[in-house]
């Protein structure tokens, strides 16, 4: 095991500055080299905020660097594959944000590349360090819900849809809506939870409905707006979306939408056993109602809530000091990215698609 490492952040944004420079500063293990963005003033900025390392505009300069061993890739989804793919195969290992990427092929190119190379390819997708998320896989795992026949995932919000007109908007950018950005947590943390059941078939339908009028569309606030463009900017990805999933363990459905004429936040995913069920409030708590003695439980478990994020880089960075994969590996994304495809396939031709 290296006793230290270097790391590089390629793109210094909202990501990177709340979650990934933080964990690696407080690593024992880790030291930043770089700080990379096409925007000079954010390399700039991270540089001076953190006192450590140079900052550089185009990624392919450090490229070459024989004692750089990893880099985070926090750059928009379009960016994702062709940057950790470069690095992968100039020897770095690489904790890239999650999606892993915009389409299945770019997933599959990833994965390829990883196992060709050796190299690790994590993906951000955070929940799976979550002590929330782990105790209840746990319980699954136990037994304590008996049989887990069906898990439905809420991902609803009222008036959501981030950066109108941006980056998030734009398929050619980010390969879909609510079910990219959100949806691929959800179910991510799903098929953890169940153990990665192997996925047979997927319907869904997704909706482009509110958004597209961006002019008129209104919201009480909008998050990352600052990427937002609702003049001359695009919009033309899902606002919301349904879908089913059959698995060879349990059945999956789910109701996400970044935007719905209905005022409601509702985040959770319910877990439903034959002896027992689990609803895991998103990013929170989880209530476990079970029944003993004649009598029907509803338990609030107490334990300490960990920051994920920084979980999750802690271990990148220890699994890369000892050449080893981790839990968030690229092989799980390729999963929900096949999910995730099959619903938009199934959505374009309405009807359901079998996922090999
Ligand atoms: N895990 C999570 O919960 C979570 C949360 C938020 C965002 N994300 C993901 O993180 C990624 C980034 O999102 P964000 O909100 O931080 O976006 P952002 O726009 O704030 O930051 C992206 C940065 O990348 C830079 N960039 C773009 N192309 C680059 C290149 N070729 N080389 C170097 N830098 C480049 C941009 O200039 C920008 O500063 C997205 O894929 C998003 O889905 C994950």
């Amino acid at each position: 095991m290296k006793e230290k490492i270097n790391v590089a952040v390629i793109g210094c944004g909202s990501i990177a500055t709340s979650a990934h420079i933080p964990a690696y500063m407080a690593s024992p293990i880790a030291e930043i080299k770089y700080f990379c963005d096409i925007i000079p003033e954010r390399a700039d900025a991270a540089v001076e905020k953190n006192g450590c390392g140079k900052a550089v505009y185009d990624y392919h300069e450090i490229l070459d660097d024989p004692d750089l061993d990893a880099v985070s890739v926090c750059t928009h989804n379009d960016m994702h594959s062709v940057i950790s793919i470069d690095f992968m195969k100039h020897g770095k290992d690489v904790l890239c944000e999650k999606p892993a990427a915009r389409i299945l092929s770019e997933a599959l190119e990833m994965e390829k590349v990883s196992y060709e190379t050796g190299r690790i390819l994590s993906i951000g997708v955070c929940n799976r360090y979550g002590n929330n998320v782990n105790n209840v896989k746990k319980l699954i795992e136990d037994g304590v819900l008996g049989d887990v026949h069906h898990v439905y995932a809420s991902f609803r919000a009222y008036r959501s849809i981030p950066g109108l007109g941006g980056d998030f908007t734009t398929f050619a950018s980010s390969g879909g809506g609510a079910l990219i950005d959100w949806g691929v947590h959800y179910l991510d943390l799903i098929m953890y939870c169940l153990g990665e059941p192997t996925v047979k078939t997927v319907s869904g339908e997704a909706f482009s409905k509110l958004g597209v009028d961006m002019k008129n569309y209104l919201t009480t606030s909008m998050w990352a707006r600052e990427s937002s463009n609702i003049e001359s900017g695009t919009y033309d990805v899902d606002d919301s979306v349904v879908g089913l999933i059959r698995t060879d363990k349990a059945t999956v459905s789910f109701n996400g939408a970044w935007a719905q004429n209905i005022g409601v936040h509702e985040t959770y995913i319910d877990f439903m056993g034959d002896k027992g069920g689990i609803r895991l409030d998103y990013l929170g708590n989880f209530k476990l109602y079970t029944q003993m003695n004649g009598m029907l439980l509803e338990t609030t478990p107490t334990y300490e809530m960990n920051n994920i994020h920084r979980s999750e880089v802690l271990d990148f960075a220890e699994c890369v000091a000892k050449g080893e994969r981790n839990r968030n590996d690229i092989k799980y994304a390729v999963t929900t990215s096949k999910i995730m495809e099959a619903v938009y396939k199934s959505s374009a031709q309405h009807r359901e698609v079998v996922v090999d």
